[in-house]
């Protein structure tokens, strides 16, 4: 699937602001090895280059397009094209992933890799969006389901991958330390029109997109313009409100 970092870039305030909260809340003072995971453009990965100047940051993610857009805004930092999902290494001190394994299955497996991948008091930080209970999500499925011919689409929707804060306790209690999980729901005040359908066309809509062309993408399009209208009307001012809840985690092996 293509990302457009551009697109992607236009909301960089909203969507950075979970990793400024995420960065926050890491306790390590020298890390040697820093690994960000799904770094899409690289913003957030020149984060961690500031907060730990002497650190080695490598920058991973399976988009070419996200790629050359973080190679070019910084060319210093190692930047790798890999699948995150199947990662693993030995000697990671941080292990960062900002709104990136929401987009990868099976945590189950994946997130007790990413804690064996971590050196002894390493550190793994992890946000995810989990709003799949609001319209943001609920309405590009029902648009889905309201055509018979668009049941092709299913299998480009995957929003079930990030799981309940107790699947992670579950899963990680027994193999950390020390670990903090907690949620924010963020209200975005955006502004322009359609600023919803903007802001998703960049993520969560993109698969579908991707699978329609020409009068049905057409199609589609305004029919979700109409929908996230319908759900997220402008304020007298203009502006628009959404809320994205996000999920955090932060556990030291
Ligand atoms: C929403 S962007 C987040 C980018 C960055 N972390 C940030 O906070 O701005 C999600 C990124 O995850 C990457 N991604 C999604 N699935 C991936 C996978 N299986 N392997 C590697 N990268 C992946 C995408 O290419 C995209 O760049």
């Amino acid at each position: 699937m293509a990302w457009d970092p551009n697109l992607y870039l236009r909301f960089d305030r909203y969507r950075r602001q979970p990793a400024i909260d995420l960065l926050a809340r890491i306790d390590l003072q020298a890390p040697a090895h820093i690994f960000d995971l799904g770094c899409g453009p690289g913003n957030v990965t020149t984060m961690l280059r500031a907060r730990w100047p002497e650190a080695d940051v490598t920058g991973i993610d399976s988009s070419k397009e996200m790629l050359a857009q973080a190679r070019e805004h910084d060319p210093s930092l190692t930047w790798i094209e890999e699948d995150i999902s199947s990662f693993a290494t030995r000697d990671a001190d941080l292990i960062f992933s900002n709104a990136a394994f929401n987009w990868v299955p099976n945590h189950a497996q994946v997130m007790p890799r990413l804690v064996e991948s971590l050196s002894a008091n390493g550190v793994l930080a992890v946000q995810m969006p989990r709003n799949y209970a609001q319209p943001t999500h609920t309405e590009i499925l029902a648009c889905i389901t309201a055509e018979p011919s668009r049941a092709h689409l299913g299998t480009a929707v995957s929003y079930d991958h990030v799981q309940p804060p107790g699947f992670y306790y579950d899963v990680l209690a027994p193999l950390v330390q020390d670990l903090d999980i907690w949620e924010v729901n963020y209200t975005h005040i955006l502004s322009g029109e359609d600023p919803v359908l903007t802001w998703f066309m960049s993520t969560a809509l993109r698969p579908v997109l991707e699978a329609l062309e020409g009068a049905e993408r057409e199609e589609f399009l305004e029919e979700m313009r109409v929908r996230y209208r319908a759900a997220y009307p402008p304020r007298p001012d203009g502006n628009t409100l959404f809320e994205m809840q996000r999920l955090f985690l932060v556990a030291r092996r």
